[in-house]
């Protein structure tokens, strides 16, 4: 039987922890996560675990990325699940603290990336990535870590996060990693579990969506619009999906395209009753790599 992962809880031990390692010639690796660990976040874990010598996992449910009428209070939380699946995986500590060891009384600074966070995600939830590069900045500055791994299903996040590491000088590496999806396509996420089974058979809808632009991509369309609208005829042929947005943009800045020259993202949000949905794939004329 594998045995539990160490759990930290404290802020200082944490540091402490990992410059000890550090004295030892150790290479850190890190995930991030909200816990409620499934096969997409096992997926991270395993990435780290190849490159690393001693790999930390966080467990914390960030409270500033969630706006006033989002799931904070619902969001779903199994910890002696995720540690059972930690210790599988041979994580070697779960840093999970407390919200008053992460913000305590007095808190007033925000890390904000500005353009980046603007658009897609940072529209309907405008201060999501200003608490998600906050939350990463500070885990950063906790666990010290050499390398951290972050799933491409995020896509604005991941940029998100590697602007703020390129333009505040952080000695970190980001470290991408693929969709994991379900095997009708559907991609993995904690707030699947908020779909009625209706629901859950009408969210393949995201993934057909790309498959379909990726298909008109593949045979030489370069129009964003009419990238777009197949996109979006897709995801409107199930009743119960609403789009947030469908965008396709440059996949390093965001910025909009009108047609694909370049590597592209193309983006998808929607609300189901209780949950909303993302996903994505790549366009690269260069490459001809149209991955999901
Ligand atoms: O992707 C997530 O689970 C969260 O946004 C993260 C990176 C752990 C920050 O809370």
């Amino acid at each position: 039987m594998e045995s539990l992962p160490v759990i930290v809880e404290s802020k200082l031990e944490m540091r402490k922890l990992s410059r000890y390692w550090k004295t030892k010639g150790n290479i850190i690796g890190f995930v991030p996560t909200m816990g409620y660990l499934h096969e997409g976040h096992l997926s991270l874990v395993r990435a780290a675990r190849k490159r690393c010598d001693k790999l930390v996992v966080s467990i914390f449910v960030n409270p500033t990325q969630f706006g006033p009428r989002e799931d904070l209070e619902k969001y779903p939380r199994d910890l002696d699940k995720d540690l059972a699946l930690c210790a599988r995986e041979s994580v070697d500590v779960v840093f999970h603290p407390g919200e008053s060891e992460m913000y305590p009384g007095g808190f007033q600074t925000y890390v904000t990336v500005q353009d980046i966070s603007k658009p897609m995600c940072g529209v309907s939830r405008p201060t999501h990535f200003r608490g998600v590069a906050t939350i990463v900045a500070k885990l950063f500055n906790m666990v010290e870590p050499h390398f951290a791994v972050f799933g491409e299903k995020d896509f604005q996040q991941l940029l998100v996060i590697r602007k703020m590491v390129e333009d505040l000088d952080m000695d970190i590496e980001i470290v991408p990693h693929p969709i994991v999806r379900e095997p009708d396509g559907l991609a993995m996420s904690s707030r699947n579990v908020y779909l009625s089974a209706q629901e859950r058979r009408q969210a393949v809808c995201l993934s057909q969506a790309l498959t379909a632009a990726q298909d008109i991509f593949s045979k030489g369309e370069r129009d964003a619009e009419t990238i777009k609208a197949i996109a979006r005829k897709n995801i409107q042929a199930m009743p119960l999906a609403k789009i947030d947005y469908v965008e396709l943009r440059n996949a390093s800045d965001l910025s909009m395209v009108d047609k694909i020259d370049c590597p592209c993202v193309l983006a998808l949000a929607v609300f189901f009753e209780k949950a909303r949905l993302i996903d994505n794939c790549i366009l690269d004329p260069g490459s001809g790599r149209y991955n999901k």
